[in-house]
């Protein structure tokens, strides 16, 4: 059965203060046996937030490729690994269109962190001149063959994909949920081609963009759907309870 996973990506958002108090009240929060919940915290914070040892996962959201080395103001794996992280983003559209980080690093960052076995969600998604044009599976599937269909299917079992179509990130525009379903089940059938039949099936796959309070449980009620990837609701404790609770 796979996980349902609801994440916070709080991105470069928030104080200490509240990151902790945020993090308090979602250990709080009961969880079913296979539902999953993780944050996505800026790095200065991961720390702190691991020492209250909760029963929710802190992820880091980014991080050098590089094992160390001169790379001022860069974090590697090893940091994070250090600090007990269990959970990296990889491949966001900010950190591709933002910073230009290209499919070859993004490639590699998803090598490094499935070689040390972390859980490693892999994001995808179209922006809106390709959805406009009717483009957007065939460039999710690039993006996936070039970024992640290397890896072998005992590997594979690291990955979550979190399919974020960039013109619904931070714009209050959330793809309905058969336009979400609809590529949710692309994706799934893409990873069935290539992989068959049990990897696809054991695959989580989240959606992110616009996701709030008001349309989540419509969202997570669709058959391929199996969580979200939240960004401006991911920072109100209240907003981000009610999301985890419409699953
Ligand atoms: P919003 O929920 O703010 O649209 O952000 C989504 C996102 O980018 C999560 O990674």
């Amino acid at each position: 059965m796979r996980k349902k996973i609801v994440a916070a990506n709080w991105k470069m958002n928030l104080t200490k203060k509240e990151a902790l108090y945020i993090y308090d009240k979602l250990e709080e929060i009961q969880l079913e046996e296979n539902q999953e919940v993780i944050v996505f915290s800026p790095y200065v914070f991961l720390d702190a937030l691991k020492q209250r040892q909760h029963h929710i996962k802190v992820g880091a959201q980014n991080f050098h490729p590089a094992a160390q080395g001169a790379y001022t103001g860069k974090v590697s794996i090893n940091h994070l690994l250090d600090l007990e992280i269990e959970c990296v983003l990889v491949g966001h559209s900010e950190r591709r269109i933002l910073f230009n980080e290209s499919d070859e690093v993004i490639k590699l960052k998803i090598d490094v962190a499935v070689n040390n076995k972390l859980e490693t969600i892999f994001c995808c998604g179209e922006p809106l001149e390709i959805r406009e044009q009717g483009k957007h599976s065939s460039y999710v599937l690039q993006q996936m063959e070039s970024n992640l269909f290397h890896l072998t299917p005992e590997q594979m079992k690291s990955i979550i994909i979190a399919y974020e179509p960039v013109w619904a990130i931070g714009t209050g525009k959330t793809a309905t949920a058969q336009q979400a379903e609809e590529m949710h089940r692309f994706i799934r059938m893409s990873i069935e081609h290539r992989y068959g039949k049990a990897t696809a099936e054991n695959i989580s796959i989240l959606y992110g963009g616009s996701c709030n309070p008001g349309n989540a449980a419509e969202l997570f009620a669709c058959e391929n759907i199996d969580g979200g990837l939240i960004g401006g609701a991911s920072l109100n404790a209240e907003d981000f309870t009610k999301i985890i609770q419409a699953q």
